[in-house]
């Protein structure tokens, strides 16, 4: 629903006419990292540093005040959803949970277009996560309300590459020049194939290191390369890890297999310990979108250089700004 723009001053009459329009993200869909530019990502950033702070002076405030936010999970999730739920009750708006599609019209066959238009007569905007690669895309053709993908099968996690890209700025403070190094099941996480995408606005050297049934899928590797973005791959970290800026760790994704034979013989392939951090910069970072699974072992968490649970934190101030941003209050 890309090009629907509904009516601004109609909506809130206590609102200036333009108030509710200052963003140029106002009234959009959230589908992929493709729609961003630098300037937007700079916009975001700036209003999530202001998220912060907020959260920190007073926690909860009133700017999405009476606004409701559906959230619509097909799939599991425990960050995503519930940092929706967080942000949106942060910014004073509620929430329709609806984590559990079992307990749903879905279970009865409703179609995904259906279950939107009734969502959408109860809520202004809808977080939806779906198995299938194009889902808020198909969603966001029925719906007038705003779609924010929050994971689409193997396709994208745009929200969730904006808060990796967040957490690289705010932990490393620029992202030109730096080397990103990915690592794991880069063909069926999502998290990876948006950062990857989100990361060649910037001028970074990317490396790619997992197995070999778990490469890069080659569509998003020609997209970078037509950017003139410089990726290796490789299945090993060794030759690579010493001149890494973000060590980008992902989980073996099982769900994601035909053949559970073939996940056992992959899901092992590597392990962040000490002795790998011993070999990083000083000056470098670890992160990982989690649930990890036991590719960082535990014993890294107290490494400074252990990121991905300030990561998480960082997510709420970005889904604090996007929803903010869409719904025109930012
Ligand atoms: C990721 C996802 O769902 O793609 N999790 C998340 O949103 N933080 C990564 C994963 O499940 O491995």
């Amino acid at each position: 629903m890309a090009t629907y723009i509904p009516p601004t001053h109609t909506e809130n009459p206590y609102l200036p006419f333009g108030d509710q329009r200052g963003s140029p993200f106002y009234g959009r869909d959230i589908l992929s990292v493709k729609q961003f530019d630098r300037k937007d990502l700079e916009y975001i950033f700036g209003v999530a540093h202001e998220m912060r702070e907020m959260v920190q002076r007073v926690g909860t405030f009133d700017l999405l005040k009476g606004k409701i936010l559906a959230s619509l999970f097909y799939e599991p999730s425990t960050r995503t959803s519930s940092s929706f739920t967080s942000a949106m009750e942060r910014l004073g708006g509620s929430v329709i949970p609806i984590n559990e599609v079992r307990y749903s019209s879905v279970s009865k066959g409703e179609s995904l277009p259906d279950t939107v238009r009734t969502l959408e007569c109860y809520a202004d905007i809808i977080v939806l996560r779906h198995p299938e690669v194009g889902a808020s895309a198909l969603a966001a053709q029925f719906a007038r309300k705003p779609i924010i993908n929050a994971g689409d099968g193997i396709g994208e996690h745009p929200t969730q590459a904006l808060l990796d890209l967040f957490t690289i700025v705010e932990e490393l403070g620029e992202v030109d020049g730096l080397v990103v190094t990915m690592l794991g099941d880069l063909k069926y996480g999502r998290t990876v194939h948006s950062l990857a995408r989100l990361l060649s606005l910037y001028n970074v050297r990317l490396n790619y290191v997992s197995p070999a049934i778990l490469r890069m899928p080659e569509d998003i590797f020609s997209e970078l390369d037509e950017k003139s973005i410089q990726q290796a791959e490789s299945d090993k970290l060794d030759g690579v890890l010493v001149e890494t800026d973000v060590l980008y760790v992902t989980r073996v994704q099982r769900e994601r297999f035909a053949d559970q034979a073939e996940y056992e013989s992959v899901k092992d392939a590597y392990v962040i310990g000490a002795d790998t951090m011993s070999q990083a910069k000083e000056r470098m970072i670890v992160m990982h979108p989690l649930p990890r699974v036991g590719e960082i072992s535990m014993e890294v968490d107290d490494d400074p250089r252990a990121a991905y649970f300030r990561q998480m934190e960082y997510g709420l101030y970005v889904r604090m700004a996007l929803l903010a941003m869409v719904l025109g209050k930012a």
